[in-house]
Protein backbone atom coordinates (compact mmCIF):
# COMPACT_ATOMS: atom_id res chain seq x y z
CA UNK A 1 0.00 0.00 0.00
CA UNK A 2 1.21 3.32 -0.94
CA UNK A 3 -0.15 6.39 0.76
CA UNK A 4 0.08 9.79 -0.53
CA UNK A 5 -1.24 13.49 0.99
CA UNK A 6 -2.66 16.25 -0.58
CA UNK A 7 -1.48 19.56 1.08
CA UNK A 8 -4.82 20.40 3.55
CA UNK A 9 -3.85 17.68 6.34
CA UNK A 10 -0.45 16.43 6.35
CA UNK A 11 0.09 16.01 9.77
CA UNK A 12 -2.98 13.17 10.01
CA UNK A 13 -1.45 11.65 6.84
CA UNK A 14 1.43 11.12 8.30
CA UNK A 15 0.41 10.15 11.64
CA UNK A 16 -2.06 7.40 9.36
CA UNK A 17 1.09 6.63 7.49
CA UNK A 18 3.01 5.50 10.58
CA UNK A 19 0.10 3.86 12.51
CA UNK A 20 0.91 1.33 9.12
CA UNK A 21 4.43 1.37 9.49
CA UNK A 22 4.66 3.44 6.42
CA UNK A 23 6.45 6.52 5.34
CA UNK A 24 4.42 9.25 2.84
CA UNK A 25 5.02 8.12 -0.86
CA UNK A 26 6.19 11.51 -2.64
CA UNK A 27 4.31 13.93 -4.73
CA UNK A 28 5.10 17.26 -6.14
CA UNK A 29 2.42 20.02 -6.01
CA UNK A 30 3.98 22.88 -7.98
CA UNK A 31 1.72 25.93 -7.80
CA UNK A 32 2.13 28.40 -10.85
CA UNK A 33 2.03 32.05 -10.64
CA UNK A 34 -1.77 32.25 -11.13
CA UNK A 35 -2.80 30.14 -8.24
CA UNK A 36 -3.31 26.43 -10.86
CA UNK A 37 -1.53 23.31 -9.66
CA UNK A 38 0.62 20.71 -11.41
CA UNK A 39 0.63 17.41 -9.38
CA UNK A 40 2.74 14.73 -10.30
CA UNK A 41 3.67 11.36 -8.40
CA UNK A 42 6.97 10.30 -7.71
CA UNK A 43 6.77 6.87 -7.12
CA UNK A 44 6.03 3.61 -9.13
CA UNK A 45 2.48 2.75 -8.45
CA UNK A 46 1.92 0.02 -10.98
CA UNK A 47 -0.80 -2.41 -9.38
CA UNK A 48 -0.21 -0.83 -5.83
CA UNK A 49 -3.01 -0.15 -3.44
CA UNK A 50 -2.96 3.83 -3.77
CA UNK A 51 -4.61 6.06 -1.20
CA UNK A 52 -4.41 9.66 -0.75
CA UNK A 53 -5.37 11.58 1.76
CA UNK A 54 -7.49 15.21 1.84
CA UNK A 55 -9.27 16.77 4.01
CA UNK A 56 -11.77 19.20 1.82
CA UNK A 57 -12.80 21.79 4.80
CA UNK A 58 -11.24 25.78 3.66
CA UNK A 59 -10.58 26.11 0.92
CA UNK A 60 -12.82 23.52 0.01
CA UNK A 61 -12.55 24.33 -3.95
CA UNK A 62 -8.50 23.90 -3.86
CA UNK A 63 -8.51 20.93 -1.64
CA UNK A 64 -10.97 19.70 -4.21
CA UNK A 65 -9.45 20.22 -7.54
CA UNK A 66 -5.90 18.97 -6.05
CA UNK A 67 -7.81 15.81 -5.14
CA UNK A 68 -9.10 15.37 -7.89
CA UNK A 69 -5.42 15.96 -9.97
CA UNK A 70 -3.65 13.77 -7.72
CA UNK A 71 -6.27 11.00 -8.00
CA UNK A 72 -5.65 11.70 -11.92
CA UNK A 73 -2.00 11.08 -11.42
CA UNK A 74 -2.67 8.03 -9.55
CA UNK A 75 -5.00 6.32 -12.48
CA UNK A 76 -2.66 7.58 -15.37
CA UNK A 77 0.21 6.04 -13.38
CA UNK A 78 -1.47 2.61 -13.23
CA UNK A 79 -2.68 2.36 -9.79
CA UNK A 80 -4.45 -0.71 -9.28
CA UNK A 81 -7.30 1.01 -6.93
CA UNK A 82 -7.22 4.31 -5.47
CA UNK A 83 -8.73 4.64 -1.86
CA UNK A 84 -9.90 8.54 -0.97
CA UNK A 85 -9.25 9.25 2.54
CA UNK A 86 -11.82 12.56 3.09
CA UNK A 87 -11.87 12.79 6.58
CA UNK A 88 -14.39 15.92 6.52
CA UNK A 89 -16.10 16.22 3.03
CA UNK A 90 -16.83 19.61 2.00
CA UNK A 91 -20.10 20.51 0.45
CA UNK A 92 -22.16 18.02 2.31
CA UNK A 93 -24.08 20.62 3.93
CA UNK A 94 -24.90 20.70 0.30
CA UNK A 95 -26.68 17.52 -0.03
CA UNK A 96 -30.15 18.26 -1.42
CA UNK A 97 -32.06 21.33 -3.16
CA UNK A 98 -33.29 23.74 -0.31
CA UNK A 99 -34.11 26.47 -2.31
CA UNK A 100 -35.34 26.37 -5.92
CA UNK A 101 -32.98 27.21 -8.32
CA UNK A 102 -30.22 25.47 -6.40
CA UNK A 103 -27.01 23.34 -7.05
CA UNK A 104 -26.53 20.00 -5.12
CA UNK A 105 -23.20 20.76 -4.94
CA UNK A 106 -22.39 17.51 -3.16
CA UNK A 107 -22.84 15.52 -6.19
CA UNK A 108 -21.41 17.57 -8.20
CA UNK A 109 -17.92 16.87 -6.02
CA UNK A 110 -18.92 13.26 -5.64
CA UNK A 111 -18.79 12.45 -9.33
CA UNK A 112 -16.07 14.30 -10.37
CA UNK A 113 -13.64 11.84 -7.76
CA UNK A 114 -15.43 8.88 -9.53
CA UNK A 115 -14.38 10.56 -12.82
CA UNK A 116 -11.06 11.12 -11.86
CA UNK A 117 -10.50 7.38 -10.92
CA UNK A 118 -11.37 7.32 -7.00
CA UNK A 119 -12.52 3.68 -6.20
CA UNK A 120 -13.30 4.06 -2.27
CA UNK A 121 -14.03 6.96 -0.33
CA UNK A 122 -13.39 6.98 3.53
CA UNK A 123 -14.75 9.55 6.04
CA UNK A 124 -15.67 10.80 9.19
CA UNK A 125 -19.13 11.87 10.56
CA UNK A 126 -20.93 12.79 7.64
CA UNK A 127 -23.83 15.36 8.23
CA UNK A 128 -26.71 12.76 7.01
CA UNK A 129 -26.39 9.11 6.88
CA UNK A 130 -27.74 9.64 3.09
CA UNK A 131 -24.83 11.19 2.08
CA UNK A 132 -22.91 7.69 0.63
CA UNK A 133 -25.96 7.12 -1.42
CA UNK A 134 -24.62 9.81 -3.56
CA UNK A 135 -21.63 7.81 -4.67
CA UNK A 136 -21.37 4.77 -6.85
CA UNK A 137 -18.37 3.55 -5.53
CA UNK A 138 -18.21 2.10 -1.86
CA UNK A 139 -18.25 4.59 1.53
CA UNK A 140 -16.76 3.62 4.83
CA UNK A 141 -18.52 5.96 6.91
CA UNK A 142 -16.48 6.12 10.07
CA UNK A 143 -17.47 7.86 13.61
CA UNK A 144 -15.75 9.57 16.08
CA UNK A 145 -18.47 9.29 18.64
CA UNK A 146 -16.95 6.06 20.29
CA UNK A 147 -13.82 8.44 20.93
CA UNK A 148 -16.00 11.02 22.17
CA UNK A 149 -17.96 8.58 24.87
CA UNK A 150 -14.64 7.68 25.85
CA UNK A 151 -13.43 10.94 26.66
CA UNK A 152 -16.77 11.79 28.11
CA UNK A 153 -16.79 8.74 30.80
CA UNK A 154 -13.62 10.28 32.02
CA UNK A 155 -15.68 13.93 32.49
CA UNK A 156 -18.52 12.10 34.54
CA UNK A 157 -22.27 12.86 34.65
CA UNK A 158 -24.17 15.02 32.68
CA UNK A 159 -26.91 15.34 30.32
CA UNK A 160 -25.94 14.83 26.25
CA UNK A 161 -27.26 17.40 24.14
CA UNK A 162 -27.97 18.05 20.26
CA UNK A 163 -27.39 21.72 19.47
CA UNK A 164 -30.38 21.24 16.93
CA UNK A 165 -33.25 18.77 15.84
CA UNK A 166 -31.27 17.32 13.05
CA UNK A 167 -28.73 15.59 15.37
CA UNK A 168 -31.27 13.42 17.18
CA UNK A 169 -29.87 10.52 15.55
CA UNK A 170 -26.08 11.48 16.71
CA UNK A 171 -27.28 12.04 20.65
CA UNK A 172 -29.70 8.87 20.14
CA UNK A 173 -26.75 6.69 19.65
CA UNK A 174 -24.09 8.65 21.11
CA UNK A 175 -26.57 7.94 24.58
CA UNK A 176 -26.68 4.30 23.56
CA UNK A 177 -22.71 4.55 24.12
CA UNK A 178 -23.17 5.49 27.41
CA UNK A 179 -25.56 3.67 28.73
CA UNK A 180 -28.49 5.51 28.26
CA UNK A 181 -26.81 8.67 29.40
CA UNK A 182 -30.29 10.94 29.35
CA UNK A 183 -30.46 14.01 26.11
CA UNK A 184 -31.99 16.79 25.09
CA UNK A 185 -31.96 18.75 22.15
CA UNK A 186 -32.14 22.95 21.70
CA UNK A 187 -34.21 23.93 18.84
CA UNK A 188 -31.87 25.58 16.38
CA UNK A 189 -33.80 28.14 13.51
CA UNK A 190 -31.81 29.03 10.48
CA UNK A 191 -32.49 31.71 8.13
CA UNK A 192 -32.15 30.73 4.83
CA UNK A 193 -31.00 33.71 3.16
CA UNK A 194 -29.04 35.42 6.14
CA UNK A 195 -27.80 31.95 7.20
CA UNK A 196 -28.32 33.57 11.27
CA UNK A 197 -29.88 30.94 13.13
CA UNK A 198 -31.81 31.49 16.86
CA UNK A 199 -32.24 28.58 19.19
CA UNK A 200 -34.84 29.53 22.01
CA UNK A 201 -36.29 26.20 22.97
CA UNK A 202 -35.26 22.57 24.25
CA UNK A 203 -36.58 19.52 22.56
CA UNK A 204 -37.02 16.97 25.67
CA UNK A 205 -37.23 16.11 28.57
CA UNK A 206 -36.08 19.35 30.43
CA UNK A 207 -36.60 17.79 34.00
CA UNK A 208 -33.05 15.58 33.05
CA UNK A 209 -31.32 18.40 33.06
CA UNK A 210 -27.94 18.54 34.99
CA UNK A 211 -25.08 20.52 35.88
CA UNK A 212 -23.26 19.79 33.24
CA UNK A 213 -24.02 19.02 29.39
CA UNK A 214 -22.17 17.69 27.03
CA UNK A 215 -22.99 19.32 23.59
CA UNK A 216 -22.30 16.85 20.07
CA UNK A 217 -22.02 17.94 16.52
CA UNK A 218 -20.74 17.12 13.31
CA UNK A 219 -18.72 20.23 12.97
CA UNK A 220 -18.17 23.51 13.87
CA UNK A 221 -18.17 26.46 11.43
CA UNK A 222 -19.00 30.36 12.52
CA UNK A 223 -19.40 28.41 16.70
CA UNK A 224 -22.83 30.29 16.48
CA UNK A 225 -24.86 26.70 16.56
CA UNK A 226 -22.49 25.81 19.91
CA UNK A 227 -22.10 29.13 21.36
CA UNK A 228 -25.80 29.68 21.33
CA UNK A 229 -27.15 26.12 22.27
CA UNK A 230 -24.46 26.83 25.21
CA UNK A 231 -26.23 30.22 26.24
CA UNK A 232 -29.91 28.07 26.15
CA UNK A 233 -28.57 25.45 28.72
CA UNK A 234 -27.15 28.01 30.85
CA UNK A 235 -30.42 29.99 31.10
CA UNK A 236 -31.97 26.81 31.97
CA UNK A 237 -29.84 25.56 34.88
CA UNK A 238 -26.79 23.93 33.55
CA UNK A 239 -23.35 25.33 35.06
CA UNK A 240 -20.42 23.46 32.89
CA UNK A 241 -20.82 23.66 29.46
CA UNK A 242 -18.39 20.95 27.61
CA UNK A 243 -18.59 20.24 23.36
CA UNK A 244 -17.62 17.99 21.25
CA UNK A 245 -17.39 18.29 17.32
CA UNK A 246 -15.63 15.91 14.93
CA UNK A 247 -14.68 18.58 12.57
CA UNK A 248 -12.77 21.72 13.38
CA UNK A 249 -13.87 23.87 10.29
CA UNK A 250 -13.28 27.18 12.81
CA UNK A 251 -14.56 29.77 9.84
CA UNK A 252 -13.85 33.79 10.68
CA UNK A 253 -13.21 34.37 14.20
CA UNK A 254 -14.96 30.90 15.46
CA UNK A 255 -11.84 30.61 17.72
CA UNK A 256 -12.12 34.05 19.74
CA UNK A 257 -15.88 33.32 20.41
CA UNK A 258 -15.74 29.82 21.90
CA UNK A 259 -12.93 30.91 23.79
CA UNK A 260 -15.30 33.85 24.87
CA UNK A 261 -18.35 31.64 25.02
CA UNK A 262 -19.62 30.44 28.17
CA UNK A 263 -18.16 27.10 26.69
CA UNK A 264 -15.97 25.47 29.08
CA UNK A 265 -13.73 22.97 27.11
CA UNK A 266 -14.30 22.59 23.02
CA UNK A 267 -13.33 18.45 21.78
CA UNK A 268 -12.56 18.44 18.55
CA UNK A 269 -10.77 15.73 16.04
CA UNK A 270 -7.94 16.58 13.36
CA UNK A 271 -10.11 15.31 10.80
CA UNK A 272 -9.21 18.94 10.14
CA UNK A 273 -5.68 20.45 10.57
CA UNK A 274 -5.87 23.43 13.00
CA UNK A 275 -3.07 25.98 12.31
CA UNK A 276 -1.67 27.13 15.61
CA UNK A 277 -2.85 30.30 15.19
CA UNK A 278 -6.60 28.66 15.50
CA UNK A 279 -5.74 27.03 18.54
CA UNK A 280 -6.95 28.32 21.66
CA UNK A 281 -6.88 27.38 25.66
CA UNK A 282 -10.20 25.49 25.44
CA UNK A 283 -9.25 23.82 22.46
CA UNK A 284 -8.25 20.01 22.86
CA UNK A 285 -7.58 17.87 19.78
CA UNK A 286 -7.81 14.43 19.27
CA UNK A 287 -6.40 12.34 16.44
CA UNK A 288 -8.76 10.21 14.25
CA UNK A 289 -5.38 8.59 12.40
CA UNK A 290 -6.04 4.95 14.84
CA UNK A 291 -9.18 4.56 12.92
CA UNK A 292 -8.57 5.14 9.34
CA UNK A 293 -5.54 3.07 9.71
CA UNK A 294 -7.02 0.44 10.84
CA UNK A 295 -10.17 0.77 8.17
CA UNK A 296 -7.05 0.73 5.54
CA UNK A 297 -5.71 -2.43 6.98
CA UNK A 298 -9.10 -4.28 7.52
CA UNK A 299 -9.45 -3.62 3.45
CA UNK A 300 -6.07 -4.06 2.50
CA UNK A 301 -5.41 -7.33 -0.02
C1 LIG B 1 -25.61 21.96 10.83
O1 LIG B 1 -26.74 21.61 11.03
C2 LIG B 1 -24.41 21.31 11.45
O2 LIG B 1 -24.71 20.11 12.10
C3 LIG B 1 -23.71 22.24 12.40
O3 LIG B 1 -24.53 22.45 13.54
C4 LIG B 1 -23.42 23.55 11.77
O4 LIG B 1 -22.91 23.40 10.49
C5 LIG B 1 -22.45 24.36 12.61
O5 LIG B 1 -22.25 25.59 12.00
P1 LIG B 1 -21.91 26.89 12.83
O6 LIG B 1 -20.72 26.56 13.71
O7 LIG B 1 -21.57 27.90 11.77
O8 LIG B 1 -23.10 27.29 13.59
Amino acid sequence: MKVFSGSSNKPLAEKIAHALNLKLSPLEIFIFPDGERRIQIQEKVVDEECVVVQSTAIPADQNYMELFFIIDGLKRSGAKDITVVVPYLGYQRQDHIFRDGEAVSLDVVAHAMEGAGATKVITFDLHSIKIPEVFKIPVVHLSALPMFAEEIEKLGDGILTSPDMGGLRRIQKMSELLDNMPWIATVKDRDLETGKISIETLHGEEHKIKKTAFIIDDMISSGGTMIKSAELLRKKGVEKIIVFATHAIFSNDAPELLQKSLIEKVYVTDSVFVSKEKHFPKLEILSIAGEIASSLKASSQ
